[in-house]
């Protein structure tokens, strides 16, 4: 498998999975598919144009080879706020796999390498997510180190449904932490207790 940010010759594949996304997992994402599907592909191939000419935005695309092609499988976006007092902060949209290649990494995976790419972005601190209260791609997040830190309830409404999401944040300088006792650890170093390590950066949260 192949992670890498989409560019703008992806645009067809790329729109694809993603509208196939909103078609099959209604209740997975807070756009709705009758209302997407007729975006112009010229719009979108201009978005992935532009994330290219900046690193502060950008979508990923998991790929595998099936049958000797390359097969778009996997997709995660991240965007990070524009306003001076909000540039610490950034959001992932559109996080989904494709049903047949699930449960095999591929989620986790896309996860990793884009909190890799925001923690190289100067300044950046924060990476929040919304997610519906019931989905199970709630596991997948905490387990890499995501807090809830709210519920908006009936965020969304389908039909005469309605769906909570949890708010959540994953706080980079945590990770620091929590990755340097990881390291000290496995290194057999003396650590520092871990409810320290939190401590000092003014966090009380189980370890991920
Ligand atoms: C959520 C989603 C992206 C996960 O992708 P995936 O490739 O199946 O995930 P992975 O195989 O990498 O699993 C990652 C971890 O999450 C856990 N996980 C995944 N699905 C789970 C489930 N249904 N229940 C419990 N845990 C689950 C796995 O146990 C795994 O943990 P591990 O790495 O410790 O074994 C995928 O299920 C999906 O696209 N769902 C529909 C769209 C959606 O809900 N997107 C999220 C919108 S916020």
């Amino acid at each position: 498998m192949e992670i890498r940010v989409l560019t703008e010759a992806d645009t067809g594949i790329f729109w694809a999975v993603r509208l196939r996304a909103l078609r099959e997992e209604p209740e997975a994402f807070g756009r709705d598919y009758e209302e997407t599907k007729d975006r112009p592909l010229a719009e979108v191939a201009g978005v992935l144009r532009e994330e290219a000419e900046s690193a502060d935005d950008f979508t990923l695309g998991a790929f595998a080879g099936v049958a000797g092609a390359e097969a778009l499988i996997g997709i995660a976006g991240f965007r990070r706020h524009r306003g001076r007092k909000e540039r610490h902060k950034g959001d992932i949209w559109g996080m989904y796999v494709a049903p047949e290649a699930r449960g095999r990494g591929v989620g986790r995976a896309l996860l990793e390498e884009l909190i890799g790419r925001a923690r190289a972005l100067p300044d950046l601190e924060q990476i929040h997510l919304t997610v519906v209260a019931t989905n199970a791609a709630g596991h997948l997040y905490r387990a890499l180190g995501f807090a809830r830190y709210g519920t908006e309830p009936r965020a969304l409404r389908l039909g005469d449904r309605y769906l909570d999401e949890d708010l959540m944040v994953l706080r980079l300088e945590e990770l620091e932490a929590v990755r340097a006792y990881d390291a000290a650890q496995v290194a057999g170093d003396e650590a520092v207790p871990f409810e320290q390590a939190v401590a000092e950066i003014g966090r009380d949260r189980p370890r991920p």
